[in-house]
């Protein structure tokens, strides 16, 4: 399977992203913790250089959670302070703002030797297309918190949001646009639908998926479809059809009908929590 994906338009985002960097403190980097790494772009790392850092593993709640834990630690030894959350139910979103303060700290303590007191932190959101930015953002500041800045008679600016007196955080997210040379990046991708579905085969997806479920996740398919296949996904496919009564022209199997539905139940979390990348420590 090949495929290539840079939209125009991460040009202009790459551009407002250098911007807001030079204006914040600390980097709060969301990944998809169903893929950490292929959900990253590593061009972050340069742009955020000299930043402080966090790397929330979102999406926990489709995940496995001894991989979470796992790569929870793997971002912990490269450096980076890292949690797991679940924006959506709001799951360790509590904790979020001693882990911002600890992760600050340095830079805290360095302001405070120099002399400058109470000048709270600035962070900012990024991550890729549909990693859950916008919602974690929402958990996050709730209803109760001020916006500061755009204020009337205020010069024109960003619009901060103050989360308590130590921290601010920058109310439009960075995106970052995923980065695959490596096909199994860009298939990863695919999987949990941060590719659009159109410039791929939906079958031909759903069968590479079905390969690296009967390989990491032996049974999850059988237990959901009642399917026996194992060697070949595309019979896999027509058996998940004919069990789920996928018909086109009154008989015959509708195999892409079945491949949605199958990606569609890995995407919801309805085969389980499944993680697709493993880490290595
Ligand atoms: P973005 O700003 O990074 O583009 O992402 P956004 O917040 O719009 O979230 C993208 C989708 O991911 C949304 O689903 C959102 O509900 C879901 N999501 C975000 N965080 C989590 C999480 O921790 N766990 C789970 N399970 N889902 C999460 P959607 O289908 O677009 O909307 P909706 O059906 O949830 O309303």
């Amino acid at each position: 399977m090949h495929f290539q994906w840079y939209p125009g338009h991460m040009t202009k985002a790459r551009r407002m992203m250098q911007e807001n960097i030079k204006l914040i403190d600390l980097i709060i980097e969301l990944v998809d913790a169903r893929i950490p790494l292929s959900s990253r772009n590593p061009d972050i790392d340069d742009l955020g250089r000299g930043k402080a850092r966090l790397i929330l593993l979102n999406k926990a709640d489709l995940a496995e959670e001894r991989l979470n834990d796992m790569w929870v630690e793997y971002f912990r030894s490269k450096g980076y302070s890292a949690v797991k959350v679940n924006s959506k139910k709001g799951g360790g979103i509590k904790s979020i703002q001693s882990v911002i303060q600890e992760a600050c700290r340095e830079k805290m303590e360095r302001d405070r030797r120099r002399g400058i007191l109470n000048r709270p932190v600035r962070a900012m959101v990024v991550g890729i297309p549909n990693v859950g930015k916008s919602t974690f953002i929402n958990a996050l500041a709730g209803k109760a918190c001020a916006k500061t800045g755009n204020k009337p008679g205020v010069t024109k600016g960003k619009q901060w949001i103050r989360l308590n007196k130590n921290v601010e955080l920058l109310d439009t997210p960075g995106i970052l646009w995923p980065k695959f040379e490596d096909q199994e990046v860009g298939l990863k991708l695919a999987f949990i639908g941060s590719i659009k579905d159109e410039i791929l085969q939906t079958e031909e997806l759903a069968a590479e998926l079905i390969r690296y479920l009967n390989r990491s996740y032996p049974g999850v398919l059988e237990e959901k479809y009642a399917v026996s296949e194992k060697e070949d996904p595309y019979q896999t496919l027509r058996e998940i059809a004919e069990n789920r009564h996928c018909l086109v022209r009154g008989s015959e199997l509708d195999t892409e009908k079945a491949s949605g539905i199958l990606l569609d139940d890995f995407r919801g979390g309805r085969l389980g929590r499944i993680t697709l990348e493993v880490p290595t420590l």
